[in-house]
């Protein structure tokens, strides 16, 4: 793995490498010998590392600098789960030994998990049968009961069944909490040491490509590294049938990005542009990543190394661009990296173009193949959005 040459994982100040532990203090050994509880776990959490991506998605001389956030223990939400849930104790809004209660299908699962161990707090997952089993054992192997709605809402979809049993469990259990990934700004704030981390390894940023689900790690990043970068270029990536940059709501297989929402904490101002990208080509980016950098993740993964790799093909040969690699392969095994999934799905062996479609307004027409648009608004900012959304994001399945 080749890294920019300023920081290693090794230097993650949790870590410590034999040749690092010739320099520590006996006291500070000691200290790192006997964790209080648990709390020598979010020790495990960040100082990420980073991989250099070039051919065959990007020419030689050319390529971008991947944050594999899937070396977390659970992935890139470890961070939101642990910061949220430590703001909540420290604000009073969580109260020692109180339950969490989330609706989430995707890796905040795996970080509220990691937060309620951490902080001895019971922890509740509600979710629909589209969760893969592989993760109902891992969440529930990690302590989390996990709470599958049967039957979806007569007209608010499983999304709308998944918020009520939330509602219902939060009255039935006094003390306990939601985070409310969408729209806690916790969830923005618990990005501050990626960036940081990111402004340590490269030294300098031109261009930063985040996938958007929440809105949580591009506004997070992005508005620590415009600080550092004022001329920095933030590139959202989205999936095809999300409504997060103004797209109509349609059930989709890509999970991880994308809403059928308008999440509030997605930072539009700070997008220069957005690309929405459709499954077959995230297996392809992915299935050519994992063939020729040992590297792999899900959906999201596929979606920025696309899109990425475009900009490394396009833009001024020197200019440092990284992309955020949410997690790692396992809950794909069965979809991204099955061919019979795959086959099944019209997925398989169908290279993108070479370049995305362009479009001039965000709900211009419905885009159904990689697409890109230079103007990002708030789409709530967009005439009759509003009412769309009230109409399709209620039909749609929310999947995180
Ligand atoms: C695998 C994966 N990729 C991307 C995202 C999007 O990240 P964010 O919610 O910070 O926008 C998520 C969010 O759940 C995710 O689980």
């Amino acid at each position: 793995m080749v890294r920019p040459g300023v920081r290693t994982r090794e230097t993650n100040p949790h870590r410590y490498s034999s040749s690092e532990s010739e320099h520590i203090d006996m006291q500070s050994l000691t200290k790192a010998a006997t964790p209080s509880g648990h709390s020598a776990l979010s020790g495990l959490v960040g100082g990420t590392p980073l991989l250099r991506v070039s051919g065959p998605l990007a020419p030689a001389g050319r390529g971008f600098w991947a944050k594999l956030e899937g070396f977390n223990p659970g992935g890139i939400k470890d961070r939101p789960g642990l910061h949220m849930v430590e703001r909540a104790r420290a604000r009073g809004d969580l109260r020692p030994g109180g339950r969490i209660i989330e609706s989430t299908s995707g890796t905040l699962g795996l970080g509220l998990a990691l937060a309620g161990m951490v902080y001895g707090h019971p922890v509740t997952l509600v979710t629909d049968p589209g969760l893969e089993l592989s993760m109902t054992r891992l969440l529930s192997a990690y302590g989390a009961q996990v709470n599958v709605v049967s039957e979806p809402h007569s007209t608010g979809g499983w999304q709308q069944a998944r918020r009520d049993r939330v509602q219902r469990l939060l009255e039935q259990h006094p003390g306990s909490w939601c985070p409310d990934q969408y729209n806690n700004p916790d969830n923005v704030a618990a990005y501050t040491p990626l960036a940081l981390e990111l402004a340590s390894d490269m030294g300098h940023v031109d261009v930063l490509v985040c996938s958007v689900g929440t809105g949580g790690h591009s506004a997070g990043v992005s508005r620590v590294l415009r600080q550092l970068y004022p001329e920095l270029t933030v590139v959202g990536v989205d999936t095809i049938g999300s409504t997060i940059f103004g797209q109509p709501a349609r059930p989709r297989l890509m999970r991880g990005l994308g809403s059928s929402i308008y999440p509030r904490n997605v930072a539009y101002e700070n997008f220069s542009e957005v690309h929405w990208v459709a499954p077959a080509e995230a297996v392809w980016t992915c299935r050519r990543l994992a063939a020729s950098h040992y590297a792999t993740g899900g959906w999201s993964v596929g979606a920025v190394a696309l899109v990425a790799g475009w900009l490394a093909r396009t833009m001024p040969a020197d200019a440092r661009i990284v992309a955020i690699f949410p997690d790692g392969p396992q809950r794909y095994l069965g979809t991204v990296y099955d061919d019979d999934y795959c086959t099944a799905h019209g997925l398989l062996d169908c290279p993108p173009a070479a370049e995305p479609e362009l479009t001039g307004r965000l709900d211009e027409k419905e885009v159904t193949r990689w697409t890109r648009c230079t103007t990002v608004v708030d789409p709530l900012t967009l005439r009759g959005a509003q009412d769309a959304a009230d109409v399709e994001a209620d039909a749609a399945q929310e999947d995180r």
